[in-house]
């Protein structure tokens, strides 16, 4: 679709806003998830984007490809008019948006990665509009990041510069009179301005995802589990973005019934529900797959579900729970025969600290490069962009691969169905499946199991938590009194070994980050790990990560909750969690 060409120069403005508008000074900015009141301020998403572009340079921004689009929630189609006409005062080349603002995360990185336009243009960076797992609407979060040329999170130098940028920043650039674009029409518009042409090219949200996941997955095998009647399929988008792709890949692609699909028409405020893919917020899942507390009683086979921006995902057999942890481990441990993409090996893999140790197990068993990185997907990145990676994930049900720079909850579900079809390849004639849970039960057989639970403390005084944190270093000085403690609370608990705070050294750049969670480990091989979130939009998040190793195979059935009820105590006991915070049960257990 054609507009008239304005004349960009007419209605150049340049905006004086003043320091008492800024609000901007806030560090978790730069990560950018905030109440939509916020930023629907005077100026305030208009100086985070102009310090952005300040922050990459304006010679790098002039003549740019920038993709704008996010997971649709509300003030994503304000915000969307506004980077454009910015992009233009800045001097864009053009701007590329999803079909009505939509694009999961996953996708900007694929689109970013992949994508020539029409004029054989590639992208140099995105801005992408959501607040991820958080709520929506008009009381609740919005948020912007910046992905780089790589399709992956802007590095650390970049949004320092950002931070610093927005407390010093005096103006920015909007060309006010370029008419708001269509982003519901699917075509390109062009404009003619004082820096010459600016298009903006509104796409097929899905297209090109789709492409790159046929070139990694075989869709003819997973469509015959799928299509087989000893199989049953159900996905939940929580009503968040991942829904566009769901049909797309699922029914179109893959022959699920339009019925599997729950929650997948995505929405502004994603029907007023939290959109985080887990046992407490993925409710109308959890029941549907037998579990929680109205369970159905004739539940599919496999279910899965994503958060608002469909980068995470949890994994469902029939009544049965799979671990974020174990999730990655069995991938690793099966991509190779089940997933194309893999065929030849994989390159190493990788898990966040605060992950259960059940990739190591699998990585030390193949022979494969491991690393132990902080919270963080762009840890993974470097070592995805230096070769060193090629499957990782994280507890905080992120799981993906080097196909993108960012984790992938659709892809999840496409390699968990590749394994399934693998597993059942001469079985789909008549024979017994191999189900979610059998998977998961032989590989606990083969590598022994990882009891895992992770307790969330969410909006808590900010105050009480840093209190909380520095209580738990400062025990770590004396570790044979930490122990003489836990013998107190608990004496069948192991001792601990040894205790720190979590640092980390890229080996591809070289930086340090220090201060990424506090750890006991165990002589057993227990875990007891406390990290404050750093993506809460309210208080402080505490979270804490319990994990205890059994390699027994006849202990490896055990209910998870009973397995790690003493490992709990203590750690309740021993970060004085009640006294600090005054709660007496966490918010969310996954
Ligand atoms: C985001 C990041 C993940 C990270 C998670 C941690 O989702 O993309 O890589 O694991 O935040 O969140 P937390 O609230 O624990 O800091
Ligand atoms: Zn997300």
């Amino acid at each position: 679709m054609e507009y008239p060409p304005p004349r960009l120069s007419v209605y150049l403005t340049h905006f004086l806003s003043t320091l008492a508008n800024l609000t901007l000074s806030e560090k978790n900015l730069t990560n950018g998830e905030k109440k939509v009141k916020v930023f629907t301020q005077p100026h305030y998403l208009h100086n985070f984007v102009q310090s952005t572009f300040n922050a990459l340079s304006a010679e790098k921004v002039k003549g740019s490809t920038l993709v704008v689009s996010g997971d649709g929630r509300y003030y994503s189609k304000d915000a969307i008019q506004i980077i454009i006409k910015m992009a233009a005062a800045n001097g864009a080349r053009r701007v590329w948006v999803g079909q009505n603002g939509l694009l999961s995360t996953p996708a900007v990185s694929a689109v970013v990665r992949e994508r020539v336009g029409a004029d054989g243009s590639k992208a140099n960076g995105a801005f992408i509009l959501t607040a991820s797992h958080n709520p929506g609407g008009p009381n609740e979060d919005f948020g912007i990041k910046y992905n780089m040329e790589n399709g992956g999170p802007a590095p650390e130098g970049i949004t320092d510069k950002i931070f610093e940028n927005t407390k010093t920043i005096k103006e920015y650039f909007i060309a006010e009179g370029l008419p708001d674009v269509d982003i519901s029409a699917i075509g390109i518009s062009n404009f003619s301005g004082p820096d010459g042409q600016f298009d903006v090219d509104v796409f097929d949200s899905s297209s090109d995802y789709v492409k790159l996941m046929k070139s990694i997955f075989d869709f003819q095998s997973i469509k015959k589990l799928i299509t087989s009647p000893q199989f049953s399929f159900c996905y939940d988008a929580l009503h968040g973005v991942a829904g566009a792709y769901a049909k797309r890949i699922f029914v179109e692609e893959l022959g699920a019934e339009e019925s599997s699909l729950l929650n997948c028409v995505p929405k502004e405020d994603f029907g007023g529900g939290h959109p985080d893919p887990n046992l407490t917020y993925a409710k109308e899942l959890v029941a549907r797959m037998g579990l929680g507390k109205n369970p159905d009683s004739n539940p599919p086979e496999f279910g899965a579900a994503a958060d608002g921006d469909a980068d995470r995902n949890m994994v469902l057999g029939k009544r049965f729970f799979v671990t974020p942890s174990d999730s990655v481990a069995i991938i690793a441990a099966n991509a190779v025969q089940s997933i194309p993409y893999f065929s030849s090996g994989l390159k190493g893999v990788a898990r966040s600290m605060p992950t259960s140790a059940a990739l190591d197990v699998v990585a030390k068993s193949l022979n494969l490069k491991f690393f132990e990185v902080p919270t963080g997907w762009k840890f993974f990145g470097n070592l995805m962009d230096a070769g060193l990676c090629s499957v990782c994930g994280e507890e905080s049900f992120g799981t993906g691969s080097d196909h993108i720079r960012e984790k992938d909850g659709i892809w999840a579900v496409l390699a968990w169905l590749s394994i399934l079809a693998y597993k059942n390849r001469d079985n789909l004639d008549g024979g017994n499946l191999v189900t979610v849970e059998d998977i998961v039960k032989q590989h606990w057989a083969t590598y022994g199991r990882h009891y895992y639970t992770r307790y969330d403390y969410e909006n808590v005084d900010a105050g009480a938590a840093k209190e909380l944190m520095a209580h738990l270093v400062k025990l770590q000085s004396s570790i044979s009194d930490v122990n003489t403690t836990i013998k107190e609370i608990r004496s069948d608990v192991a001792n601990v070994a040894s205790a720190d705070e979590f640092e980390y050294k890229d080996p591809v750049d070289g930086s340090i980050s220090k201060n990424q969670g506090i750890r006991y480990l165990f002589e057993d091989g227990s875990r007891l790990v406390f990290r404050l979130s750093g993506t809460g939009s309210e208080g402080a998040t505490i979270r804490l990560y319990i994990e205890q190793y059994e390699k027994d195979s006849s202990k490896t059935g055990r209910d998870s909750q009973d397995t790690l009820a003493p490992l709990v105590e203590v750690a309740l006991k021993l970060s004085k969690m009640q006294v600090f915070t005054g709660r007496s049960a966490p918010t969310v257990i996954t």
